[in-house]
């Protein structure tokens, strides 16, 4: 049987397009607003070159040297203690588990592209109790668009890496960067342009406190696919002779770049229409809505193009979240392609029920333990825990577990000098980042 393969554009289109998300227009404005703008999107930089980048290369490198799902490829290249290491491949479960609310979001997300065509709510407070009353009484429409994502995502992961992976990342990227460009070019004609630039990276030091810090480590992570095995499941069907490093800079480029101007752009369209931005979740829900309409009948084209293009940004960014555990089934249990993606999209679909059900008045008192509730559990844990967790476990597989002679020869003709400090990175820098953020998340320091 050929092996499907990503073509060069192919690969980096889809490894873009699993690190391009709702992390980076969703997410990333509202917490560079909780944590007062300039200095933590310094950090977050920070963070994305130091670490970020040597990870990705790290991941790319397992993936690219061990061929097969992330379970196997762990277990192949360990040289000794295979069984332990093996271990390390399940990370791919996390990419699971995120998308029990991946999955609703995107529902949300398909509800805001229908109701913009419809009609804008006229203020904030509009806004917010409609998103409210979707939130926490709506269950139907939350469900039935959580299902149309469980359908779209499964019918790509079906198709495969050529015909339904590739193959959408080649039409909806270019589009999500297209209408980005656009509506990011008319806010650089807008007045507040300006103070959204100053918002951005004039820093101010006082807000920075670990708390920030952690947030920007574990953003960085989230926001680039890392430590999910998304990344190392698409690297396995790379061609053979593939530029790591040029691949991984320019996954890294793109989701950096991409994450600036969506803030750029939100910020300004808020300042310019005086709406206070909301700090949290809202924001792209309640404060932007009523905007654009603000904005008169542009706002009403804006509206629709700026959730169809979070609507790409978040498909793309799932099927990679379960690609590896569909590879994995494939791999390791000769499971169909068909039956493996119909029963990992079924597991977040029930789940995902759960999440919506924990939101809904009424059910949600039994599904809140500690203060908060199942949708805010699942997205805890993976990001306190798992992710930091398969961070950690890359960089000491590649920086001192795959024989250095190995991993020499693949990347020192692509990294030259850099090579050293690339090791350095994983060896030393990235262990105890990781460490030092996942005890903070659980909040033993
Ligand atoms: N990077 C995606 C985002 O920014 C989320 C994601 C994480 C996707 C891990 C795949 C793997 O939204
Ligand atoms: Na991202």
């Amino acid at each position: 049987m050929k092996i499907a393969r990503f073509s060069r554009i192919g690969f980096i289109l889809a490894a873009a397009g699993s690190a391009v998300g709702l992390g980076n227009i969703w997410k990333f404005p509202y917490i560079a607003g909780e944590y007062g703008g300039g200095a933590f999107v310094l950090v977050y930089l920070l963070t994305v070159l130091l670490i970020g980048f040597s990870i990705m290369i790290a991941e790319m490198l397992i993936g690219y040297l061990g061929r097969k799902d992330t379970v196997t490829s762990f277990e192949k290249l360990a040289p000794k203690n295979k069984k332990l290491w093996k271990l390390g491949g399940f990370q791919g479960l996390a990419g699971l588990f995120i998308m029990i609310f991946y999955s609703v979001v995107i529902g949300w997300i398909f509800n805001y592209i229908v109701t913009s065509l419809i009609a804008l709510p006229t203020t904030v407070k509009e806004a917010e109790s409609t998103f409210n009353a979707m939130l926490h009484s709506d269950f139907t429409t939350q469900m039935l668009y959580h299902t149309l994502a469980f359908i779209c995502i499964t019918y790509v992961l079906n198709r495969g890496i050529k015909g339904g992976i590739e193959k959408m990342n080649m039409i909806l990227m270019p589009s999500l960067m297209i209408i980005l460009a656009g509506m990011f070019a008319y806010a650089t004609t807008l007045g507040a342009f300006t103070q959204a630039v100053s918002f951005m990276f004039s820093p101010d030091w006082a807000k920075i406190d670990s708390d920030a810090f952690v947030t920007a480590v574990g953003h960085a992570f989230f926001t680039l696919s890392l430590g999910m095995g998304s990344i190392m499941t698409y690297s396995a069907s790379l061609e053979k002779d593939s530029n790591i490093v040029k691949n991984a800079f320019w996954v890294v480029f793109l989701d950096t770049t991409i994450a600036i101007v969506a803030g750029l752009m939100l910020f300004t369209f808020l300042y310019e229409y005086g709406s206070a931005p909301a700090k949290g979740p809202g924001l792209v829900f309640i404060s932007l809505p009523a905007v654009f309409y603000e904005m008169g009948i542009l706002g009403n084209v804006f509206a629709v193009l700026f959730f169809v293009a979070l609507a790409f940004a978040g498909l793309t960014s799932s099927v990679s979240l379960v690609e590896p555990m569909v590879q994995y089934f494939i791999d390791r249990f000769s499971w169909s392609r068909l039956k493996s993606s119909i029963s990992m999209g079924l597991f977040f679909w029930l789940f995902g029920i759960i999440a919506i059900l924990s939101n809904i008045d009424g059910f949600k008192e039994s599904l809140t333990w500690g203060g908060k509730n199942f949708f805010d559990w699942v997205d805890y844990v993976t990001a306190a825990i798992m992710l930091p967790l398969g961070g950690l476990i890359m960089a000491v597989f590649v920086g001192f577990i795959i024989p250095k002679s190995q991993v020499e020869s693949v990347m020192k003709p692509h990294l030259g000098w850099a090579f050293e400090i690339w090791l350095f990175s994983l060896r030393y820098i990235t262990p105890v980042a990781m460490f030092v953020v996942m005890l903070s998340l659980i909040g033993v320091i």
